[in-house]
């Protein structure tokens, strides 16, 4: 991985304001929910990707004029903002032989980067003979109402928008607004989505069965609402992680934040600090230090993929340095191991050209849902490598109220798509859904792990990370990977070849 990215200046000013709203947060810990995101391990690796425009001319892009507000009728509401999205007809069968659509559900990030790398729709384009489609979701990339971002992100007034229920009547408009484009009212349509994204492609087979035959939902945590799933599920699988990795490395994680601490407490400890772990601004908090630590662990879990596997590279560095040293320069060991050879890692400067932060501008809007809808209780129990922080309701409502005005609705989740007894409830209900996962991400046990009934099924894998089935195939991929991916073809392969039974038994019976 290398450290200079160039970026333009335009973006260095925004990213300043969009940090000192993330950092709010970041300093307290308090919304610090980690990011879902199918795409952003890969950024992590690539940054480059992110100003790569190169997607190939197979893919068009178009914008529809959507609706502000699908769901009431006040002046405001009809307004409409452009939402964009991509198709590739190369390998379409077309409408006269109702040959399927696989639409890819955008989540929070920018469409482009999901283009490239979501490779899922690509690979298997031939064998269905299907026409692809992409959104974006809205408030994200170029699909932002209100005309401009600042606008768009100004206040509730204009926030209140950008929900997903809003962002689920979008797909379903568009997907049926290709269908008529194309006059293709019989091809069946499967919704794909990773993360958040995959959570809004189950909801939408849920409450839209007309517009999707069925959907793929990877890494979909659509359990990790009220107290359906424990609070100290993720950092308890990140800790395994690290465990089955290293155990003397996880040992040396363990011991490190005491070690920290202490430093902290002494007469210019942060200073020392400072330096240990070559910080580009002098650290005012141990706490800066440490959420940067447990921020970088946890990315390392989640998008723990091949060929790399960032918690071995974190460890490789951690158990790699020299015996002598102390705890703490073997952590920072760690830290150069993953990240590279930068001229400065934590607290990193926008301006700073030798090593500047991923641009994760989009964590603003991602912020904002996980402080008004997608309220994801993650908080540290007892018995991991990190220092226990159990999650707080109270504070994190307050401190959402803080920073956007508007009081959190920790409970809308399940009263709206459901999530408690989920066997119970769905076992005689709903078809045609895929819950992939695979365990070693944090985000898992929030996943739907087991079979729900013929066709509400868990595809998983014991050593997978978030997402891993929707990127593009590769030829050091390994088995249980290629496995995985198989049995979710030959899943959708079913539904269609049934689907196709019933049009004809019903609609060419007459
Ligand atoms: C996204 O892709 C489009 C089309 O290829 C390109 O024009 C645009 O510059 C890209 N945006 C970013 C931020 O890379
Ligand atoms: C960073 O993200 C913003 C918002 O999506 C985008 O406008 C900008 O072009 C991105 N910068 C780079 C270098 O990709
Ligand atoms: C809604 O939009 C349509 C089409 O732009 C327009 O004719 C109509 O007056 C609008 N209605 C309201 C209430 O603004
Ligand atoms: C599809 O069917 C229609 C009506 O039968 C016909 O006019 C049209 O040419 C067909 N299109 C293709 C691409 O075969
Ligand atoms: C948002 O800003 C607009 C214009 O500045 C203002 O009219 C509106 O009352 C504000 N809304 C909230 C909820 O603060
Ligand atoms: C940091 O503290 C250690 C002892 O705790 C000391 O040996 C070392 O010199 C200090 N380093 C700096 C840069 O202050
Ligand atoms: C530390 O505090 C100083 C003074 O308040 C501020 O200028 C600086 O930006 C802070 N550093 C960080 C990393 O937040
Ligand atoms: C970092 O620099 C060291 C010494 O200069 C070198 O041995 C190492 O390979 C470099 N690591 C990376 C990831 O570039
Ligand atoms: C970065 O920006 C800060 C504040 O805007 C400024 O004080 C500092 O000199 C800049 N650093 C560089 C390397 O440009
Ligand atoms: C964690 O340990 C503390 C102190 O021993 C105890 O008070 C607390 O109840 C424990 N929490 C859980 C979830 O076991
Ligand atoms: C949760 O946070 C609130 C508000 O900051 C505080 O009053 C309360 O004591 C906290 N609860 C626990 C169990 O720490
Ligand atoms: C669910 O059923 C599918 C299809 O039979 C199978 O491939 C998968 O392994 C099952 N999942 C679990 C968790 O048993």
């Amino acid at each position: 991985m290398n450290c200079s990215p160039k970026f333009p200046v335009k973006w260095v000013k925004f990213m300043v304001m969009i940090l000192s709203i993330a950092s709010t947060g970041i300093a307290a810990g308090r919304t610090d929910i980690p990011r879902l995101s199918p795409t952003r391990g890969i950024i992590m690796e690539d940054p480059d990707l992110l100003s790569s425009a190169a997607v190939s001319d197979d893919f068009q892009t178009f914008y529809y004029p959507q609706t502000l507000d699908h769901f009431n009728y006040q002046p405001q509401s009809n307004a409409t903002f452009q939402q964009r999205y991509v198709m590739n007809f190369k390998y379409w069968g077309g409408a006269n032989n109702s040959a399927p659509i696989l639409a890819y559900l955008g989540a929070e990030s920018h469409l482009n980067v999901s283009l490239t790398s979501i490779g899922f729709l690509n690979d298997n384009a031939v064998s269905f003979n299907a026409l692809l489609v992409y959104i974006e979701h809205r408030y994200y990339g170029i699909s932002i109402p209100f005309g401009s971002r600042e606008e768009a992100f100004k206040n509730a007034s204009t926030l209140g928008y950008f929900n997903s229920a809003q962002a689920i009547a979008d797909y379903a408009e568009i997907i049926m607004h290709i269908k008529n484009e194309l006059r293709a009212f019989y091809s069946p349509v499967i919704v794909v989505g990773g993360s958040y994204g995959g959570m809004l492609a189950s909801w939408l087979r849920l409450k839209y069965p007309h517009v999707a035959l069925g959907a793929l939902a990877s890494s979909a945590p659509i359990l990790y609402f009220d107290k359906i799933t424990p609070s100290g599920a993720y950092y308890s699988v990140v800790t395994k992680d690290f465990r089955e990795a290293s155990e003397s490395c996880y040992q040396t994680i363990r011991n490190s934040w005491s070690v920290i601490d202490k430093i902290a407490s002494q007469p210019n400890g942060l200073s020392n600090l400072s330096t240990i772990f070559k910080t580009c601004k002098p650290l005012n908090k141990s706490s800066e230090l440490k959420i940067a630590l447990k921020n970088m662990y946890a990315s390392a879990a989640q998008y723990d993929r091949p060929p790399r596997y960032p918690v071995t590279v974190i460890c490789g560095g951690i158990d790699g340095a020299n015996e002598k040293q102390d705890i703490l320069s073997k952590i920072f060991a760690g830290v150069v191991a993953y990240r590279g050879n930068c001229s400065c890692y934590i607290n990193p400067s926008t301006n700073d050209s030798s090593c500047p932060p991923t641009n994760d501008s989009e964590i603003v809007g991602w912020r904002w849902q996980t402080c008004s809808e997608m309220v994801i209780p993650i908080g540290i129990g007892n018995g991991t490598m990190f220092q226990p922080a159990p999650f707080n309701l109270t504070s994190f409502v307050q401190h959402c109220k803080t920073i956007f005005g508007v009081t959190s609705r920790p409970h809308w989740v399940t009263s709206y798509y459901g999530g408690h007894d989920i066997k119970l409830i769905l076992q005689r209900f709903g078809s045609n859904i895929i819950f992939s996962n695979g365990l070693r991400d944090p985000y898992s046990p929030g996943g739907v792990l087991e079979n729900i009934s013929e066709s509400i099924l868990a595809v998983k894998t014991v050593n997978g990370s978030h997402c891993l089935d929707l990127y593009a195939q590769n030829a050091s991929d390994p088995d249980w990977l290629v496995k995985q991916r198989q049995t979710e073809v030959e899943i959708i392969r079913g539904w269609i070849a049934q689907y196709y039974a019933d049009l004809k038994a019903i609609l060419f019976k007459q």
